[in-house]
């Protein structure tokens, strides 16, 4: 995500860029894997082993049913997935989210779920953990910087949390805002965007199969920097629209105001749905750099509508005009 503030020369390599891609792991080993594994997808460990030791802990998955949710691209390395973040709240540089976000405190930790629902609640995050199986799911993100990576996320639909809570006939949109802790995020210190980070999403689109509730990544749970201990992931979207370390998630009529849109209302809309067709402002949208094949002078990939989910999600957009609702 890029704001006028900071460096407007976007994309720059970093050293993850060029990290030896040894910690790979090729889609055909990982599905001899699931194989083995028979439903209960044995990856967990597997994945482990490509990880540092970084404090996560091992998760069990089973394999997503989900239409969509398993591209078949191979997944960048945990490395380059781990070192090449967004996340203000611990500074603007890629690599400072790695450097600054272990003093994330992720317990406890509680989401509060609340607004125009029947139930509305306040779970404990070992509870939300085992609210239903976590799935692994193989989804491409792409940033609207123009870079993209395929990620192995674990969680299971946000609709399996919003059930519980029975949302209202009169909810329309969901809200979620995200933790502020001047004492441990020190990026909170700049004035880059308005705190807490917010995000929100469209009933539909919060109800739609792919839309993850995130708790893990390559079969062990979030890194700080990726978002622990719960984010959003939207494949459709572009990742600024991932809420990571989620505290409160809220039921809502009117459209919620999120933090990029607060920002920098001509740059970055409500739906942010990736669309080659429309481009930011600044810079096109036509094409993307995938993170870890061999930095910038890597040949491009062509960047598909809805990032390639348009089969799953076109259809929430049907008479939309998308370069008006960007
Ligand atoms: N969530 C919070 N709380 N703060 C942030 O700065 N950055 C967003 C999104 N979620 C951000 C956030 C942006 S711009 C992107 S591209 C993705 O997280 C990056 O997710 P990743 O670092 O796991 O790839």
């Amino acid at each position: 995500m890029l704001i006028r503030t900071h460096n407007a020369g976007f994309d720059h390599g970093s050293s993850s860029d060029i990290t030896p891609q040894h910690l790979y792991m090729s889609r055909r080993e990982l599905l001899k894997l699931g194989a083995a594994g028979g439903s209960a997808l044995a990856v967990g460990g597997a994945w482990a082993q490509a990880a540092k030791s970084d404090g996560t802990q091992p998760m069990s998955t089973v394999r997503s049913t989900v239409p969509g949710a398993i591209s078949m691209e191979t997944p960048t390395s945990f490395q380059d997935a781990s070192t090449y973040n967004n996340y203000y709240e611990f500074g603007l540089d890629k690599s400072d989210p790695a450097r600054y976000a272990h003093t994330l405190q992720t317990r406890p930790w509680t989401v509060k779920v609340e607004g125009l629902v029947n139930k509305p609640k306040t779970f404990d995050i070992e509870e939300l953990l085992k609210l239903s199986a976590q799935e692994e799911r193989i989804y491409r993100l792409r940033c609207v910087e123009g870079w993209s990576m395929v990620i192995p996320w674990v969680g299971y639909s946000l609709s399996k949390l919003l059930a519980q809570v029975e949302p209202q006939g009169s909810a329309k949109y969901v809200e979620f805002v995200t933790l502020a802790d001047s004492k441990t995020m020190p990026g909170l210190r700049s004035g880059v965007l308005d705190w807490p980070y917010t995000e929100g999403l469209r009933m539909d689109e919060a109800m739609h199969p792919l839309s993850l509730l995130t708790f893990g990544m390559y079969g062990k749970t979030l890194t700080p920097q990726n978002g622990a201990p719960v984010r959003l992931v939207l494949p459709w979207k572009y990742g600024f629209k991932s809420a990571k370390s989620i505290v409160t998630i809220r039921v809502v009529e009117k459209q919620p105001g999120t933090a990029w849109n607060k920002a920098a209302r001509n740059e970055y809309g409500f739906y942010s749905n990736v669309n080659p067709d429309v481009p930011h402002p600044r810079w096109s949208q036509a094409t993307e750099r995938r993170i870890g094949e061999g930095g910038l002078f890597a040949k491009r990939h062509k960047t598909l509508l809805f990032n390639g989910y348009e089969a799953q999600v076109g259809q929430l957009y049907a008479g939309m005009d998308l370069r008006k609702d960007y």
